[in-house]
Protein backbone atom coordinates (compact mmCIF):
# COMPACT_ATOMS: atom_id res chain seq x y z
CA UNK A 1 0.00 0.00 0.00
CA UNK A 2 2.86 2.34 0.99
CA UNK A 3 4.65 2.28 -2.16
CA UNK A 4 1.17 2.33 -4.49
CA UNK A 5 0.57 6.06 -2.49
CA UNK A 6 4.37 6.91 -3.59
CA UNK A 7 3.89 5.69 -6.84
CA UNK A 8 0.83 8.20 -7.07
CA UNK A 9 2.69 10.64 -5.49
CA UNK A 10 5.04 10.77 -7.90
CA UNK A 11 2.90 10.12 -11.07
CA UNK A 12 1.72 13.50 -9.97
CA UNK A 13 2.37 16.79 -10.24
CA UNK A 14 4.29 17.25 -7.12
CA UNK A 15 7.60 15.49 -7.13
CA UNK A 16 9.12 18.59 -6.33
CA UNK A 17 7.32 18.94 -3.70
CA UNK A 18 8.99 15.21 -2.17
CA UNK A 19 12.32 16.07 -3.52
CA UNK A 20 12.15 19.22 -1.77
CA UNK A 21 11.34 18.01 1.59
CA UNK A 22 13.69 15.28 0.97
CA UNK A 23 16.65 17.90 0.06
CA UNK A 24 15.95 20.16 2.56
CA UNK A 25 17.50 19.90 6.24
CA UNK A 26 16.53 22.01 8.98
CA UNK A 27 17.26 25.59 8.71
CA UNK A 28 18.15 25.37 5.51
CA UNK A 29 15.37 27.19 3.20
CA UNK A 30 18.04 29.18 0.99
CA UNK A 31 18.53 26.69 -1.66
CA UNK A 32 18.60 28.40 -4.90
CA UNK A 33 15.21 27.22 -7.57
CA UNK A 34 17.66 25.64 -9.69
CA UNK A 35 18.77 23.40 -7.20
CA UNK A 36 15.44 22.67 -6.38
CA UNK A 37 13.97 21.88 -9.28
CA UNK A 38 16.54 19.14 -10.03
CA UNK A 39 14.73 15.42 -9.83
CA UNK A 40 11.53 13.84 -11.17
CA UNK A 41 11.84 10.01 -10.33
CA UNK A 42 11.38 7.29 -12.02
CA UNK A 43 9.54 9.45 -14.97
CA UNK A 44 6.12 8.53 -15.82
CA UNK A 45 6.39 4.69 -15.48
CA UNK A 46 6.16 4.61 -11.57
CA UNK A 47 3.46 3.03 -11.65
CA UNK A 48 4.32 0.71 -13.95
CA UNK A 49 7.70 0.00 -12.30
CA UNK A 50 6.00 -0.78 -8.94
CA UNK A 51 3.84 -3.40 -10.45
CA UNK A 52 6.37 -5.27 -12.40
CA UNK A 53 8.74 -5.59 -9.47
CA UNK A 54 5.44 -6.75 -7.67
CA UNK A 55 4.17 -9.49 -10.02
CA UNK A 56 8.27 -10.94 -10.59
CA UNK A 57 8.42 -10.88 -6.41
CA UNK A 58 4.62 -12.76 -6.15
CA UNK A 59 5.00 -15.77 -3.78
CA UNK A 60 6.39 -19.28 -5.07
CA UNK A 61 8.01 -17.54 -7.94
CA UNK A 62 11.33 -16.56 -9.06
CA UNK A 63 13.56 -15.82 -12.21
CA UNK A 64 14.76 -18.40 -14.79
CA UNK A 65 18.02 -16.12 -15.99
CA UNK A 66 19.18 -17.37 -19.60
CA UNK A 67 20.89 -13.90 -20.29
CA UNK A 68 24.37 -15.83 -20.97
CA UNK A 69 26.15 -13.95 -23.97
CA UNK A 70 26.77 -15.91 -26.82
CA UNK A 71 30.59 -16.84 -26.00
CA UNK A 72 29.02 -17.96 -22.59
CA UNK A 73 26.09 -19.91 -24.16
CA UNK A 74 28.75 -21.36 -26.23
CA UNK A 75 30.24 -23.46 -23.08
CA UNK A 76 27.19 -24.25 -22.03
CA UNK A 77 26.42 -25.99 -25.94
CA UNK A 78 30.05 -27.11 -25.49
CA UNK A 79 29.50 -29.07 -22.30
CA UNK A 80 26.91 -31.34 -23.90
CA UNK A 81 28.77 -31.70 -27.54
CA UNK A 82 27.08 -29.04 -29.27
CA UNK A 83 28.73 -26.29 -31.45
CA UNK A 84 28.06 -22.64 -30.73
CA UNK A 85 25.47 -21.56 -33.49
CA UNK A 86 22.63 -19.23 -33.56
CA UNK A 87 20.54 -22.08 -34.74
CA UNK A 88 22.03 -24.05 -31.38
CA UNK A 89 21.19 -20.99 -28.90
CA UNK A 90 17.71 -20.80 -30.39
CA UNK A 91 16.82 -24.63 -29.89
CA UNK A 92 18.31 -24.43 -26.68
CA UNK A 93 16.40 -21.26 -25.59
CA UNK A 94 13.28 -22.31 -27.19
CA UNK A 95 13.14 -25.72 -25.02
CA UNK A 96 13.60 -23.63 -22.10
CA UNK A 97 10.62 -21.09 -22.14
CA UNK A 98 8.28 -23.39 -23.94
CA UNK A 99 8.28 -25.80 -20.88
CA UNK A 100 4.76 -26.38 -20.13
CA UNK A 101 3.21 -24.89 -16.69
CA UNK A 102 6.57 -23.10 -16.19
CA UNK A 103 4.90 -19.90 -15.61
CA UNK A 104 3.32 -21.24 -12.17
CA UNK A 105 6.92 -21.40 -10.35
CA UNK A 106 8.53 -18.55 -12.59
CA UNK A 107 7.73 -14.83 -12.89
CA UNK A 108 10.32 -13.62 -14.93
CA UNK A 109 13.27 -14.89 -16.91
CA UNK A 110 16.33 -12.74 -17.94
CA UNK A 111 17.16 -12.64 -21.65
CA UNK A 112 20.20 -11.73 -24.33
CA UNK A 113 19.58 -9.69 -26.96
CA UNK A 114 20.01 -11.97 -29.49
CA UNK A 115 16.85 -14.17 -27.43
CA UNK A 116 14.64 -10.86 -27.39
CA UNK A 117 14.75 -10.22 -30.90
CA UNK A 118 14.27 -13.95 -31.89
CA UNK A 119 11.25 -16.23 -32.40
CA UNK A 120 10.67 -20.54 -32.43
CA UNK A 121 11.12 -22.19 -35.12
CA UNK A 122 7.64 -22.06 -35.81
CA UNK A 123 7.69 -18.63 -35.97
CA UNK A 124 6.43 -16.93 -32.95
CA UNK A 125 8.08 -14.53 -30.73
CA UNK A 126 10.01 -15.54 -27.62
CA UNK A 127 8.82 -13.30 -25.88
CA UNK A 128 5.26 -14.29 -26.22
CA UNK A 129 6.17 -17.63 -25.32
CA UNK A 130 6.79 -16.36 -21.71
CA UNK A 131 3.65 -14.16 -22.33
CA UNK A 132 1.06 -16.71 -22.49
CA UNK A 133 2.45 -17.98 -19.33
CA UNK A 134 2.57 -14.98 -17.16
CA UNK A 135 6.12 -15.05 -17.16
CA UNK A 136 8.00 -11.36 -17.61
CA UNK A 137 10.50 -10.99 -20.26
CA UNK A 138 13.64 -9.29 -18.64
CA UNK A 139 16.80 -8.36 -20.90
CA UNK A 140 20.70 -8.20 -19.97
CA UNK A 141 21.59 -4.56 -20.58
CA UNK A 142 25.57 -4.51 -19.20
CA UNK A 143 28.01 -5.01 -21.82
CA UNK A 144 30.47 -6.68 -19.84
CA UNK A 145 33.21 -6.60 -17.74
CA UNK A 146 36.30 -5.28 -18.82
CA UNK A 147 40.09 -4.40 -16.61
CA UNK A 148 39.72 -1.57 -14.12
CA UNK A 149 42.77 0.87 -14.60
CA UNK A 150 44.11 1.73 -11.43
CA UNK A 151 43.21 -0.77 -9.75
CA UNK A 152 44.10 -3.81 -7.69
CA UNK A 153 43.50 -6.35 -11.19
CA UNK A 154 39.97 -5.68 -10.72
CA UNK A 155 37.25 -5.09 -13.12
CA UNK A 156 34.24 -2.54 -14.12
CA UNK A 157 31.24 -3.03 -16.33
CA UNK A 158 30.53 -1.37 -19.49
CA UNK A 159 27.24 -0.31 -21.23
CA UNK A 160 26.14 3.04 -20.03
CA UNK A 161 26.50 4.91 -23.12
CA UNK A 162 23.29 4.71 -25.26
CA UNK A 163 21.60 2.62 -22.63
CA UNK A 164 18.46 5.05 -22.98
CA UNK A 165 17.82 4.40 -26.03
CA UNK A 166 18.54 0.67 -26.31
CA UNK A 167 16.36 0.30 -23.21
CA UNK A 168 13.96 1.99 -24.95
CA UNK A 169 13.73 -0.32 -27.85
CA UNK A 170 14.17 -3.17 -25.23
CA UNK A 171 10.75 -2.01 -23.91
CA UNK A 172 9.17 -1.73 -27.27
CA UNK A 173 10.55 -5.05 -27.94
CA UNK A 174 8.47 -6.53 -24.89
CA UNK A 175 11.26 -6.05 -21.59
CA UNK A 176 9.71 -5.48 -18.51
CA UNK A 177 12.65 -5.43 -16.47
CA UNK A 178 16.82 -4.90 -16.71
CA UNK A 179 19.56 -6.68 -15.81
CA UNK A 180 23.40 -5.31 -15.06
CA UNK A 181 25.72 -7.37 -13.49
CA UNK A 182 28.98 -6.34 -11.97
CA UNK A 183 31.43 -7.81 -9.71
CA UNK A 184 33.68 -7.47 -6.92
CA UNK A 185 36.55 -9.94 -6.07
CA UNK A 186 37.48 -10.23 -2.29
CA UNK A 187 40.67 -11.69 -3.24
CA UNK A 188 42.05 -8.67 -5.14
CA UNK A 189 41.11 -5.98 -2.13
CA UNK A 190 38.51 -5.18 -3.16
CA UNK A 191 39.74 -1.88 -3.48
CA UNK A 192 37.51 1.47 -2.66
CA UNK A 193 38.16 2.29 -6.08
CA UNK A 194 36.34 -0.88 -7.45
CA UNK A 195 33.93 -0.31 -5.15
CA UNK A 196 32.39 2.78 -5.88
CA UNK A 197 33.05 1.91 -10.11
CA UNK A 198 30.67 -0.92 -9.40
CA UNK A 199 28.27 1.23 -7.08
CA UNK A 200 27.75 3.46 -9.14
CA UNK A 201 27.79 2.03 -12.35
CA UNK A 202 24.79 0.38 -11.13
CA UNK A 203 22.84 3.15 -9.66
CA UNK A 204 23.67 5.14 -13.21
CA UNK A 205 22.08 2.03 -14.83
CA UNK A 206 19.50 1.58 -12.11
CA UNK A 207 17.71 5.35 -12.98
CA UNK A 208 18.40 5.15 -16.77
CA UNK A 209 16.22 2.14 -16.60
CA UNK A 210 13.68 3.03 -14.40
CA UNK A 211 13.32 6.65 -16.92
CA UNK A 212 12.59 4.27 -19.57
CA UNK A 213 9.61 1.44 -17.98
CA UNK A 214 12.17 -1.55 -17.11
CA UNK A 215 13.11 -2.45 -13.33
CA UNK A 216 16.41 -2.62 -12.54
CA UNK A 217 17.55 -5.79 -11.22
CA UNK A 218 20.72 -4.51 -9.04
CA UNK A 219 23.40 -7.12 -9.06
CA UNK A 220 26.78 -6.42 -7.76
CA UNK A 221 27.80 -10.14 -7.69
CA UNK A 222 30.58 -10.84 -4.71
CA UNK A 223 32.23 -13.51 -6.18
CA UNK A 224 32.84 -16.98 -4.58
CA UNK A 225 36.74 -17.07 -5.74
CA UNK A 226 38.96 -16.88 -2.77
CA UNK A 227 39.90 -18.82 0.79
CA UNK A 228 38.52 -16.50 2.93
CA UNK A 229 35.78 -17.03 5.53
CA UNK A 230 32.55 -16.30 5.90
CA UNK A 231 32.86 -12.99 8.32
CA UNK A 232 35.16 -11.88 5.94
CA UNK A 233 32.61 -12.17 2.89
CA UNK A 234 29.81 -10.40 5.35
CA UNK A 235 32.11 -7.16 6.16
CA UNK A 236 32.72 -6.64 1.95
CA UNK A 237 29.13 -7.34 1.21
CA UNK A 238 28.11 -4.92 4.03
CA UNK A 239 30.32 -2.52 2.18
CA UNK A 240 29.09 -2.88 -0.90
CA UNK A 241 25.93 -2.98 -0.62
CA UNK A 242 25.91 0.26 1.81
CA UNK A 243 27.76 2.04 -1.33
CA UNK A 244 24.97 0.76 -3.60
CA UNK A 245 22.10 2.02 -1.64
CA UNK A 246 24.25 5.33 -1.33
CA UNK A 247 24.74 5.75 -5.02
CA UNK A 248 21.17 4.40 -5.80
CA UNK A 249 19.77 7.23 -3.57
CA UNK A 250 21.70 9.43 -4.72
CA UNK A 251 20.61 8.80 -8.01
CA UNK A 252 17.03 9.18 -6.97
CA UNK A 253 16.40 5.74 -8.08
CA UNK A 254 12.86 4.73 -6.63
CA UNK A 255 13.19 1.77 -4.36
CA UNK A 256 9.87 0.66 -4.58
CA UNK A 257 10.57 -0.22 -8.15
CA UNK A 258 14.14 -2.03 -8.05
CA UNK A 259 15.20 -5.99 -7.97
CA UNK A 260 18.27 -7.20 -6.06
CA UNK A 261 20.32 -10.08 -6.80
CA UNK A 262 22.93 -10.22 -4.47
CA UNK A 263 25.23 -13.74 -3.96
CA UNK A 264 24.81 -15.36 -0.85
CA UNK A 265 27.22 -14.59 2.06
CA UNK A 266 28.84 -17.61 2.12
CA UNK A 267 33.20 -18.44 2.90
CA UNK A 268 35.23 -18.37 -0.28
CA UNK A 269 35.47 -21.62 -2.31
CA UNK A 270 38.71 -22.28 -1.44
CA UNK A 271 37.92 -22.17 1.96
CA UNK A 272 37.69 -25.55 3.66
CA UNK A 273 35.06 -24.71 5.72
CA UNK A 274 32.18 -24.81 4.57
CA UNK A 275 28.56 -23.35 5.86
CA UNK A 276 25.39 -25.24 6.42
CA UNK A 277 22.57 -23.58 5.12
CA UNK A 278 21.35 -22.63 8.48
CA UNK A 279 24.34 -20.21 8.47
CA UNK A 280 24.13 -19.21 5.13
CA UNK A 281 20.73 -17.94 6.19
CA UNK A 282 21.38 -16.23 9.18
CA UNK A 283 24.53 -14.42 7.80
CA UNK A 284 23.14 -13.21 4.87
CA UNK A 285 19.78 -12.25 6.08
CA UNK A 286 21.81 -10.21 8.88
CA UNK A 287 23.56 -8.49 6.27
CA UNK A 288 20.35 -7.54 4.10
CA UNK A 289 18.47 -6.37 6.80
CA UNK A 290 21.48 -3.94 7.97
CA UNK A 291 21.71 -2.57 4.63
CA UNK A 292 18.09 -3.09 2.21
CA UNK A 293 15.39 -0.47 2.84
CA UNK A 294 11.67 -2.62 3.46
CA UNK A 295 10.35 -0.73 0.42
CA UNK A 296 12.59 -2.91 -1.72
CA UNK A 297 10.05 -5.60 -2.94
CA UNK A 298 12.25 -8.15 -3.79
CA UNK A 299 15.49 -9.93 -3.30
CA UNK A 300 16.28 -13.09 -6.44
CA UNK A 301 19.58 -13.96 -5.69
CA UNK A 302 21.97 -15.77 -7.56
CA UNK A 303 23.47 -19.34 -7.58
CA UNK A 304 27.22 -18.18 -8.16
CA UNK A 305 28.52 -21.96 -8.91
CA UNK A 306 26.64 -23.51 -5.80
CA UNK A 307 25.21 -26.94 -6.53
CA UNK A 308 21.56 -27.28 -7.79
CA UNK A 309 20.63 -28.31 -4.83
CA UNK A 310 23.04 -26.04 -2.55
CA UNK A 311 21.29 -23.40 -3.86
CA UNK A 312 18.02 -24.23 -3.22
CA UNK A 313 18.41 -25.45 0.54
CA UNK A 314 19.95 -22.14 0.84
CA UNK A 315 16.54 -20.60 -0.14
CA UNK A 316 14.97 -22.61 1.99
CA UNK A 317 16.52 -21.91 5.01
CA UNK A 318 16.25 -17.92 4.43
CA UNK A 319 12.25 -18.88 4.05
CA UNK A 320 11.98 -20.05 7.43
CA UNK A 321 10.28 -17.24 8.69
CA UNK A 322 9.09 -13.70 7.82
CA UNK A 323 11.10 -11.22 5.30
CA UNK A 324 11.16 -7.40 4.88
CA UNK A 325 11.04 -8.58 1.27
CA UNK A 326 10.26 -11.44 -0.84
CA UNK A 327 13.08 -13.61 -1.33
CA UNK A 328 13.40 -15.95 -4.27
CA UNK A 329 15.68 -17.05 -7.05
CA UNK A 330 17.62 -15.70 -10.09
CA UNK A 331 19.31 -18.42 -11.05
CA UNK A 332 21.33 -19.31 -14.26
CA UNK A 333 23.14 -22.14 -13.22
CA UNK A 334 21.71 -23.53 -10.46
CA UNK A 335 18.68 -24.07 -12.83
CA UNK A 336 19.95 -25.28 -16.62
CA UNK A 337 22.39 -27.39 -15.36
CA UNK A 338 20.05 -30.45 -15.01
CA UNK A 339 18.42 -29.56 -18.10
CA UNK A 340 21.23 -29.29 -20.25
CA UNK A 341 22.63 -33.01 -19.42
CA UNK A 342 19.20 -34.42 -19.60
CA UNK A 343 18.11 -32.70 -23.41
CA UNK A 344 22.43 -33.41 -25.04
CA UNK A 345 21.25 -31.55 -27.81
CA UNK A 346 18.85 -34.21 -29.13
CA UNK A 347 15.05 -33.35 -30.34
CA UNK A 348 13.81 -36.56 -28.88
CA UNK A 349 14.73 -35.40 -25.13
CA UNK A 350 13.58 -32.34 -25.54
CA UNK A 351 10.72 -33.17 -23.37
CA UNK A 352 13.20 -34.70 -20.35
CA UNK A 353 14.92 -31.33 -20.20
CA UNK A 354 11.70 -29.57 -19.93
CA UNK A 355 10.75 -31.88 -17.36
CA UNK A 356 14.29 -31.31 -15.43
CA UNK A 357 13.64 -27.07 -15.75
CA UNK A 358 10.36 -27.88 -14.20
CA UNK A 359 11.16 -29.61 -11.39
CA UNK A 360 14.30 -27.11 -10.28
CA UNK A 361 11.70 -24.68 -10.74
CA UNK A 362 9.58 -27.01 -9.10
CA UNK A 363 12.19 -26.89 -6.29
CA UNK A 364 13.04 -23.65 -6.39
CA UNK A 365 9.63 -22.38 -5.59
CA UNK A 366 8.96 -24.75 -2.66
CA UNK A 367 12.22 -23.24 -1.30
CA UNK A 368 10.91 -19.46 -1.83
CA UNK A 369 7.69 -20.98 0.31
CA UNK A 370 9.97 -22.39 2.72
CA UNK A 371 8.46 -26.09 2.08
CA UNK A 372 11.15 -27.65 0.72
CA UNK A 373 12.55 -31.47 0.59
CA UNK A 374 15.88 -32.64 -0.43
CA UNK A 375 14.58 -35.97 -0.13
CA UNK A 376 15.06 -37.80 -3.57
CA UNK A 377 17.33 -35.03 -4.72
CA UNK A 378 19.70 -36.70 -7.90
CA UNK A 379 23.59 -36.91 -7.34
CA UNK A 380 23.91 -34.08 -10.31
CA UNK A 381 21.90 -31.48 -7.91
CA UNK A 382 24.14 -32.17 -5.82
CA UNK A 383 27.56 -31.52 -8.03
CA UNK A 384 29.20 -28.25 -7.55
CA UNK A 385 29.02 -25.54 -10.44
CA UNK A 386 31.95 -23.12 -9.30
CA UNK A 387 34.31 -22.13 -12.05
CA UNK A 388 37.10 -19.69 -11.14
CA UNK A 389 36.85 -15.88 -12.66
CA UNK A 390 33.76 -17.18 -14.22
CA UNK A 391 32.03 -14.68 -16.42
CA UNK A 392 28.88 -14.25 -18.21
P1 LIG B 1 24.13 -17.79 -11.68
O1 LIG B 1 22.91 -18.27 -10.99
O2 LIG B 1 24.68 -18.79 -12.67
O3 LIG B 1 25.19 -17.28 -10.75
O4 LIG B 1 23.63 -16.57 -12.58
C1 LIG B 1 23.95 -15.28 -12.29
C2 LIG B 1 23.44 -14.32 -13.28
O5 LIG B 1 23.70 -13.14 -13.13
C3 LIG B 1 22.58 -14.74 -14.40
O6 LIG B 1 21.74 -13.69 -14.81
Amino acid sequence: MASASFAKLTASSSPWIAQQSFNQRPGSSSRSPAARVSVIRAGSYSEELVKTAKTIASPGRGILAIDESNATCGKRLASIGLDNTEANRQAYRQLLLTTPGLGQYISGSILFEETLFQSTTDGKKMVDCLREQNIVPGIKVDKGLVPLPGSNNESWCQGLDGLASRSAEYYNQGARFAKWRTVVSIPCGPSALAVKEAAWGLARYAAISQDNGLVPIVEPEILLDGDHSIDTTLEVAERVWAEVFYYLAENNVMFEGILLKPSMVTPGADNKEKADPETVAKYTLNMLKRRVPPAVPGIMFLSGGQSEMEATLNLHAMNQSPNPWHVSFSYARALQNSVLKAWQGRPENAEAGQKALLARAKANSLAQLGKYSAEGESEDAKKGMFVKGYTY
